[in-house]
């Protein structure tokens, strides 16, 4: 028998905090790199992984349950029925295999997840009517329009991941040149997930002190071609992971747990993330989703940056971008 002392906590009289539940969709490389990073950083009192691989899903889940001793408590539900898995979920993530982010669209590729997207946003919104809903998958903007348009939620509660970490991969870069902690540089990559991303240079600080001048003032290498160079190592990211280790998981796992404490606590932190842009093409109803800096918390998306600092070009790139995500979003025919 457990001592009385130790049990009898006076539960029964405390008020009890309503569990965070965060359901994790596709158990795959990704989907289970965001599922344990989540974990481990205790942003969920119950995780529901799904997956249409019934055994891979049960696998996932004991292998995760069999650490309970070295966490905090959270249970965790897994199965292939996404209904009743994320019912009552605040927050549902969506990862779909085909890892590759756009430039890398392919249309199959895209139509099969799309047709999955068709089955799973509808069962989430069902059982989950208040939910946040973050999309991973790529081509990560356009299948967050997608759920945006599948879910029937306000486009504040449907995120797409976007250039959050895009832009960490920039943060870790210009961290290296300057000798300072990614998270002191401050830097976004905006626009679309993935060969065209546009890296808000003019932004950058360390500290508060704007950093693009000093560089280029110290550095002599640093001209408009290193800072393309830089750029393109940012986007060129992923494929080399991919291309090394057949996937990318850990770095968007912490992107995604990062996220997910800003959304389901509160944090209003600013992130650049895949959300509803309007302006970049002409037309009221030409809405795409691409990535802009917006605060979030646990409203969603509580506001969009859409004044930022570009240069002509920059500007171009992020229309060209939006008319490009818009065609391919009309082609969906949601
Ligand atoms: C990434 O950027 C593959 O989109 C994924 O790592």
């Amino acid at each position: 028998q457990v001592p009385s002392s130790v049990c009898d906590n006076g539960e029964g009289t405390q008020r009890q905090r309503r569990p965070t539940k965060v359901s994790v969709i596709g158990a795959g490389d990704v989907g289970m790199a965001i599922a344990q990073t989540i974990l481990t950083q205790g942003l969920a009192d119950e995780i529901a992984l799904v997956d249409a691989d019934a055994g891979r899903v049960r696998g996932e889940m004991l292998d995760l349950q069999h650490a309970a001793a070295f966490l905090p408590r959270v249970r965790i539900v897994a199965g292939t029925d996404v209904l009743a898995l994320t019912r009552g979920s605040d927050l549902a993530i969506v990862t779909l295999p085909g890892a590759r982010p756009v430039g890398h669209r392919g249309v199959e590729l895209l139509r099969k997840n799309v047709a999955v997207l068709r089955e799973v946003v509808p069962a989430v919104a069902e059982g989950s009517p208040e939910s946040l809903l973050l999309v991973v998958s790529n081509p990560v903007d356009v299948l967050a329009y997608a759920a945006w348009k599948l879910s029937g939620f306000p486009a504040s509660r449907v995120i797409g991941s976007g250039t959050n970490l895009d832009s960490s991969r920039l943060r870790r870069l210009l961290a290296d040149h300057l000798g300072v902690g990614a998270q002191d540089v401050h830097a976004y990559m905006v626009g679309e997930h993935g060969g065209s991303a546009v890296a808000l240079w003019s932004s950058i600080s360390v500290g508060g002190m704007p950093v693009l001048s000093y560089l280029q003032k110290t550095h002599a290498s640093f001209d408009g071609e290193a800072l393309e160079g830089i750029r393109r190592a940012v986007v060129g990211g992923a494929c080399e992971v991919i291309g090394l280790k057949g996937y990318a998981s850990w770095a968007i796992g912490y992107s995604v747990a990062s996220l997910a404490r800003s959304l389901l606590r509160d944090q209003r932190r600013v992130h650049p993330v895949s959300v509803l842009a309007k302006g970049f093409i002409p037309g009221d109803d030409h809405q795409v989703f691409l990535s802009l800096p917006a605060r979030l918390g646990r409203g969603g998306v509580l506001g969009v940056a859409a004044e930022l600092e570009l240069t002509a070009d920059e500007e171009s790139t992020l229309r060209r971008s939006a008319e490009t995500l818009w065609e391919h979003c009309q082609a969906l025919g949601i």
